[in-house]
Order: structure tokens, then sequence, then C-alpha cells
């Protein structure tokens, strides 16, 4: 795959493919990682006096111009960041495209609307993919975070255009994350939490091949105490998981992968938190998080990884008390000397809230791609530039 730096960029209309799905409140960004993330690789082109286009999507719109998913939140912010000009261009195939392609001038930005608000681009439809192939002399995915997605912006346009690479973020996410699928560094540990482990299976099975250890938590540790035997009362479980919990730890026994499951818990009873051993879980109880045991526990066979990869809270981490647990394994993680990366918006929101964002080796900005990378399938966006 050639990078950035591979082309000449003077003159020339740069596409740079972003992942501008911020979370925002009251049109406000309140997270912003995913922007900064991206500035490197966009102020390169304008002091390299290429003319920067930058397209997103935000939210799930389905082919509908809903103002709640626009990007002009994302358009005053750049304004603020960046020294150089910035538009904003509302409808990517109305007249005014065409106009202001012309009058943008070497080393000024332009912002597209949300590329969702145009059925076209779920669907990597050839027409749409010529509409923003317009836009582009020089194609640059900087997303990884959306390069599981076969779409226009990601995909189909990449078809189009000769000259394409990627840029700084997605060279950097590609970096550390091949530390984890390549050949990692043993002994490997993987914590996985979340709460299903209908969306992790793919995840779980390409680990064990490669792991020492797997410590889960989490509600889907819930449908793996259910395979063990144990009564989960009233917790969230996927029943219809259960067998395939079994076989999951089955096959780990068999790879001589050890498996970790929480050896107590904490409880919502009657609307208050109460700290329990497993065997003491009644019917009405709700587990919300790992008990103090289980963090001990977890945190004790953390010592000696070489290689550490996490994705999934190990509890019901936004609603205090039931953060603990989480925040505690995060802090534990912070201070070992292995390399340890981090993946999944609620991960990383986690890792936030423990205060130790800056203390792993690597968090990446991606949820899906993040697993489907794991799991070392081939991400459309990222095969399309090997063409
Ligand atoms: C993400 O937040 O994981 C990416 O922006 C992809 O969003 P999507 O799941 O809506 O495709």
């Amino acid at each position: 795959m050639k990078t950035i730096r591979d082309f000449d960029l003077k003159g020339k209309k740069v596409f740079i493919r972003v992942d501008f799905n911020v979370p925002l409140e009251n049109g406000k960004i309140v997270d912003d990682t995913r922007i900064v993330e991206s500035l490197s690789t966009i102020n390169y082109v304008i002091q390299s006096s290429g003319k920067v286009i930058l397209c997103s999507h935000l939210g799930r719109p389905k082919g509908k111009r809903l103002p709640e998913y626009s990007l002009k939140p994302v358009y005053e912010y750049l304004k603020n960041v960046l020294k150089a000009p910035v538009k904003f261009l509302e409808d990517i195939t109305g007249e005014e495209a065409e106009k202001i392609l012309a009058e943008l001038k070497d080393g000024e930005v332009l912002l597209l609307e949300n590329v969702r608000y145009y059925e076209g681009e779920t669907k990597n439809d050839p027409e749409f993919a010529k509409i923003l192939a317009k836009f582009a002399d020089v194609f640059i995915n900087d997303a990884f975070s959306v390069s599981h997605r076969a779409h226009t912006s990601v995909v189909g346009i990449a078809q189009l255009v000769k000259e394409k690479g990627i840029g700084f973020q997605m060279e950097k996410e590609l970096k550390y994350l091949s530390k984890i699928v390549g050949k990692p560094e043993r002994p490997f540990y993987a914590i996985v939490g979340g709460s299903k482990v209908s969306t992790k299976i793919g995840v779980l099975k390409s680990l064990l091949n490669k792991i020492d250890k797997l410590i889960i938590g989490g509600a889907m540790a819930n449908t793996f105490l259910a395979a063990k035997g144990y009564s989960v009362g009233n917790s969230f479980v996927e029943k219809e998981y259960i067998e395939i919990a079994k076989e999951i730890i089955k096959e780990a026994k068999e790879q001589e992968v050890k498996i970790y499951l929480p050896v107590d818990v904490v409880v919502e009873r009657d609307g208050e938190a109460r700290e329990i051993g497993l065997k003491e879980v009644l019917e009405k109880d709700k587990i919300f998080d790992i008990g103090e045991e289980s963090v001990k526990f977890f945190c004790d066979s953390l010592m000696g990884a070489k290689t550490l990869v996490w994705n999934g809270p190990l509890g019901y981490f936004e609603k205090e008390p039931f953060h603990r647990g989480t925040v505690a394994v995060a802090r534990k993680i912070a201070i070992l000397s292995s390399i340890t990366i981090a993946g999944g918006g609620d991960t990383i929101s986690a890792i936030k809230l423990a205060g130790v964002d800056t203390a792993f080796s690597y968090i990446s900005t991606a949820g899906g791609a993040f697993l489907e990378y794991l799991e070392g399938k081939e991400l459309p966006g990222l095969a399309v530039l090997k063409s």
C-alpha cells in the first residue's frame, strides 16, 4: 500500500476519507479524539499545497438529510483548529459542488456534508462513486475505523482513482495493530468484555490460536458463567450462546489457553449494589460488575504479559458504582510494562474514566473495524488500496 508521502500533492485535489463520527450532545462535540487524530494528515496536505477535501459519515442517517447528523459542528471545530481557510459543502451532488471545487485554492480545506445523507454511500453505488471521484485526484484513506465497510467513500471511489493510499492515522493504527495480529510477543494475553458473546465469537475463536490467557468480563461473562452451571439470576445472558460458550471453553483447553472468569460479582439487588460470591446470586439479582476478588484475580493474572489486548468493559461502567471493576483493571494495565493495546468505543470511554488513556501503548479509535481486524478478516477499505 502506498502512503500519502508517495504522492506529489501540490495543486491536487486530495480526497481524505476521515472518520468524524464523533459523539455529539446538543450539537457540541463531546469527544474530539477522532478529529485530533486526523489532523496530521490534513496539515500535511495543507503544507504540501494540496487542496484538502474531507469526507466522513456521522451516525447512520440511512440516506436521509437528518439535521442531527450534520457535520456542521465539525466544520465549526475545524475552522478553529486549522490554520487554513475551511469551506463547507452542503450538497455533494448539487450544482454548487463544481463551483466550490473550481474556486478552492491550494492549501485550502473543503469539508463535505455527511456522506451517509446519500443512499448510494452504503450501497457502494458506482454512480455515486463517480460523483465522489470528481473531488479526487488523489484518494487517501485515513479512517481505519470505517475500513470494514464496503461503502462508496471507502471502496467505490478508490476503484476509480489511480493515485491512492493511506494517511498517517491509518499508518499508526496498522503499525500497532499488526503487533497483535502478526507475531505478537508472548506471553500474549487478551481481556474481552462487553455485553454480548454473539458479537465477539469470531474474535474469541481467532484469538485462541494466538493467546496464552483469556480474561472474560462484562455481561458476556454471564453467558460463560451460565455455561459453567452458575446461576446468574436476572442478569443479561444470551441463552442461545451458552453452547457456543461451552465450545469456546473446550477449545481453549485444547489450545492450552487459560480462561479467567469472575470469581465474585457486584449485583444490583432491590436497587442497591451488593458484592457477593458466585454462589450467592439470587433470582432477582442483576450482575453489573466484577467483585474485588475478581479484580485481584484478573490483575494478578496479567503479570508477566509481554503483549496485552483489551476490548470491552468488564462491567456496567457507565453506572456508578459498577464502574469500579473496569477502572481498577484499566489502572493495573496502565502500569504494566507490556505492549498494551485497547480498542472499541466503550473501552476507550472506560479507560478515559480511569484517567489512564496516555499510559497505554496504543488505543485504537476503531470499534467494529478493530474487532474484524483482530479476527483476521481482510478489511475491504484496505484491500482496495492494494489493487
Ligand atoms: C465507528 O464508529 O465504529 C465507525 O465510525 C463506523 O461506524 P458504523 O458502525 O456506523 O459504520
